[in-house]
């Protein structure tokens, strides 16, 4: 049996304890933080639409209309008509066939590897891949090929080494705590080429990436083209719950298989009505996105200034590298100390010797603000002798 004491004492001892801080009041660019006033960079609400008027109003309407909750799996009697016309926008928007409602995004990427995997078959996973897709594919009972971040001869020789048993190959198309983006054309054509389907989780990329952020895919043009485009809407949508989208048959497979979708209760309806407003919001003002995108460049540009490399980041999430997870959480509490809230990122969320703060910024942050905030994080890392380091990925061994 676990002594639950013993262990909680090796990860304060590691620096890898955690705490939950409380927010009061709404997500925005500037929050208070156990009651300190504080300038938040490190929220995923990455347009500002979780405290806008129309999705907050949109979801207190489905509220009154339909009650708080879904009361039953989707399959038992929890499919209302939030969740179907949610669906019905989000196949436009992602330009698919179909699209699927789950719970969350740790739900739907579960579900759907298990779903599209099993044993005796081979998942081709980029070694920085969010947790859920880890635990997807452990969940499959498939055998997992660990590819190098991003590394499309590896992953060939993965694939050429598997053969017949090849079934799934699975990324990140923004990668969730270094802000790259995949290589979304090779993925394809290796899949295609080697009898695969091709999984795409766009967490990061909704909102934030392609027409109207539709996300990596659409920006690379290949919408259609990658078999299961997954998302969320608990990040730039400003909601909770999210979606895989694919051809029909992919989604009326997933409805019969994926046990994420069937044995768990489906979204609460103000939540999927959320979302909706907040596609609208989307389509209807991206300057929005073009925003983020002018605030993600002058983060990225200002933490340069200060001899700070935010490694490969081409997005809206920064890191900087420290490595040591005790030393980042230093640096993280002496940020709060001077009004910037950037939490520490360390294993298992990112590889051993690579913790880091992860900086996300806002549509609705301010650029003064962002630079300030930039001049802190370099003086509070001169004081602690972090000098400049790629965040890039290191190598790492291949799992099975
Ligand atoms: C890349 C990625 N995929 C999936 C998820 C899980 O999504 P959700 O928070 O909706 O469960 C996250 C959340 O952090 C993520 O970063």
């Amino acid at each position: 049996m676990t002594d639950i004491a013993e262990r909680l004492e090796e990860l304060r001892d590691k620096g890898l304890y955690r705490r939950l801080r409380l927010i009061s009041g709404p997500q925005g660019p500037r929050v208070t933080l156990d009651g300190q006033p504080v300038l938040l960079l490190c929220s995923n609400d990455y347009l500002g639409l979780a405290n806008h008027p129309r999705v907050r109003g949109a979801a207190a309407d489905a509220a009154m209309r339909w009650g708080a909750g879904a009361g039953a799996s989707r399959l038992i009697s929890g499919n209302m008509q939030p969740h179907g016309r949610l669906e019905d926008r989000l196949a436009r928007f992602k330009g698919y066939e179909s699209a699927l409602l789950f719970g969350s995004g740790y739900l739907a990427n579960t579900g759907t590897i298990a779903a599209l995997a099993g044993r005796g078959e081979v998942v081709f996973s980029d070694q920085l891949n969010h947790a859920s897709i880890i635990d997807g594919c452990r969940l499959s009972r498939a055998e997992t090929f660990v590819y190098r971040h991003g590394d499309i001869e590896h992953l060939s020789w993965g694939l050429r080494e598997a053969g017949e048993r090849g079934a799934l190959i699975v990324s990140d198309g923004v990668f969730s705590m270094d802000g790259d983006v995949a290589p979304l054309e090779q993925l394809v054509e290796l899949a295609r080429n080697n009898g695969c389907r091709l999984m795409v989780d766009e967490a990061h990329a909704t909102g934030a990436l392609g027409p109207d952020g539709r996300g990596s895919v659409a920006a690379a043009g290949l919408s259609g083209e990658v078999d299961v485009v997954m998302g969320t809407l608990g990040k730039a949508l400003g909601s909770y719950g999210a979606y895989v989208c694919g051809r029909r048959e992919l989604t009326d497979y997933l409805t019969n298989t994926a046990r994420s979708l069937i044995f768990s209760t489906a979204p609460p309806p103000p939540a999927a009505a959320a979302g909706l407003a907040a596609l609208e919001l989307l389509e209807s003002r991206p300057h929005r996105i073009e925003e983020l995108h002018a605030n993600a460049v002058t983060l990225r540009s200002a933490l340069a200034a200060q001899g700070l490399a935010p490694g490969g980041s081409q997005t809206q999430s920064i890191p900087i590298e420290v490595g040591d997870a005790s030393q980042t959480m230093e640096l993280s509490e002496r940020l709060l100390e001077r009004g910037v809230f950037a939490q520490g990122i360390r294993p298992p969320t990112v590889p051993e010797g690579t913790s880091r703060l992860r900086f996300t910024v806002m549509s609705t942050h301010r650029s003064e603000e962002l630079e300030r905030a930039a001049e802190l994080v370099g003086a509070a890392a001169r004081e602690l002798g972090i000098g400049p380091g790629p965040a890039a990925a290191k190598p790492v061994a291949v799992a099975a």
